[in-house]
């Protein structure tokens, strides 16, 4: 594995550990988006649909008179969607409820592990119409490199390997896709790969995180540069196309992220400032110095954020066909309505970003190296 594969990856490591407007005058409105054309009614199975993206691809395919179906174990969520048909069972060996059964379309939101998903695709194939499956921009081998889809992949060496860290993600989400590959003929499969997906009920806090912070005002620590890059997608943009491609039958694969350049760092400060209304005043501590302090690109401790290198993830292919992105600060915002309505015992612990005391001893540190 490169060095820079592995900063990337470790960067996004809770990722493979995981798991109205607030007070913003100026924030933008929300941009209106198409009217959703007509569609057949589908029947669709969501394997994994209770965690983070799940409920917004439910919600969104039964907004457009879908029917939905649900698959997992029973330990997340339960009480989301009680009307909704739950086929309780275990990607591992446990796909016993889903034998004999048809539907018009199958998104894979929970497979990590090639097995389970070579599993499913194999039981499912035959029995639907279209199988789409969740995978990741981890999948690249080399993250600093300018990628689109025919980017080359991350292998593993020793491919029966099933735990998943932040080491083997990119791999294995790389090795699911070859399975399900396998057994779903190319006319009816889909691959999306996300980046760093945000927006209500990320579970993760990375780009909650700066609206957060900057809330809390005063002196902020942000880390390299302004002209710093940043990419993301908001989950209610990837459960929109990912509802799209079920029913305009799109086949293939699609990077989900917003376009390369296209979002740095001071327009998430001000898009931050914005939609807190927060007085904050910015230090901007280079990414050598942050390194230092254990907190540099591709240390996690700032998320989402990799310093200035890399070329960028293009998202064309997907924008080609339909995919919109938000803007950047409608996300930040509707984080902050949601991050409200979240109880106590949650929200004092925040599970992404600096610490208060760590950016108060990097931001004194700083100061004094520049005195
Ligand atoms: N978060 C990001 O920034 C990001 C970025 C790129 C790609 N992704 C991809 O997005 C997907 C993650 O989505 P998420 O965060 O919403 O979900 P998640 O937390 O990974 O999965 C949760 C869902 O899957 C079910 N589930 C988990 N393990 C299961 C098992 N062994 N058998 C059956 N069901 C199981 C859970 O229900 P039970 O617990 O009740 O079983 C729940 O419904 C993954 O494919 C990930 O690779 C995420």
């Amino acid at each position: 594995m490169t060095s820079s594969r592995r900063d990337f990856i470790k960067a996004g490591a809770a990722i493979a550990a995981g798991a109205g407007l607030t007070g913003c005058a100026e924030a933008e409105k929300p941009q209106a988006l198409p009217e959703p054309k007509a569609h057949q009614p589908l029947e669709i199975l969501v394997l994994g649909g209770t965690g983070f993206i799940g409920p917004h691809m439910v919600r969104e395919a039964l907004r457009r008179g879908h029917s939905v179906t649900l698959f997992n174990r029973g330990r997340t969520n339960n009480a989301l969607f009680p009307d909704l048909e739950t086929i309780k069972g275990d990607r591992n060996n446990g796909l016993d409820g889903l034998v004999g059964r048809k539907w018009d379309a199958v998104i894979d939101n929970s497979g990590y592990v090639p097995r389970h998903v070579q599993d499913s695709a194999r039981l499912l194939a035959p029995n639907c119409d279209r199988y789409l499956y969740i995978s990741t921009v981890a999948v690249y081998e080399d993250p600093m490199s300018a990628i689109d889809e025919d980017s080359p992949l991350a292998t593993i060496d020793d491919e029966t390997i099933e735990k998943v860290t932040w080491e083997t993600y990119g791999p294995l989400k790389a090795l699911c896709e070859k399975r399900a590959a396998a057994e779903v003929p190319e006319e009816k499969f889909t691959i999306l790969r996300p980046t760093y997906i945000c927006g209500p009920g990320d579970r993760t806090d990375r780009f909650s995180y700066y609206p957060l912070r900057t809330r809390k005002g005063g002196e902020m620590l942000w880390p390299g540069t302004p002209d710093d890059p940043m990419q993301i997608v908001d989950v209610r943009d990837l459960a929109n196309f990912t509802i799209d491609c079920l029913d305009r039958r799109i086949s293939g694969t699609f990077n989900m992220v917003n376009p390369p350049g296209s979002f740095t760092l001071s327009d998430l400060l001000e898009d931050c400032k914005a939609v807190t209304g927060a007085e904050v005043e910015p230090v901007w501590v280079s990414a050598e110095f942050l390194a230092s302090h254990e907190a540099g690109p591709g240390s996690g401790v700032l998320p989402c954020w990799h310093g200035s290198g890399g070329r960028g993830v293009s998202g064309d292919r997907a924008i080609a066909k339909g995919m919109h992105h938000r803007p950047e600060r409608e996300t930040a915002r509707d984080i902050l309505t949601w991050w409200d309505t979240l109880p106590e015992e949650r929200t004092s612990q925040p599970r992404a970003g600096l610490a208060a005391d760590k950016e108060a001893e990097i931001l004194a540190a700083w100061k004094e190296s520049q005195s």
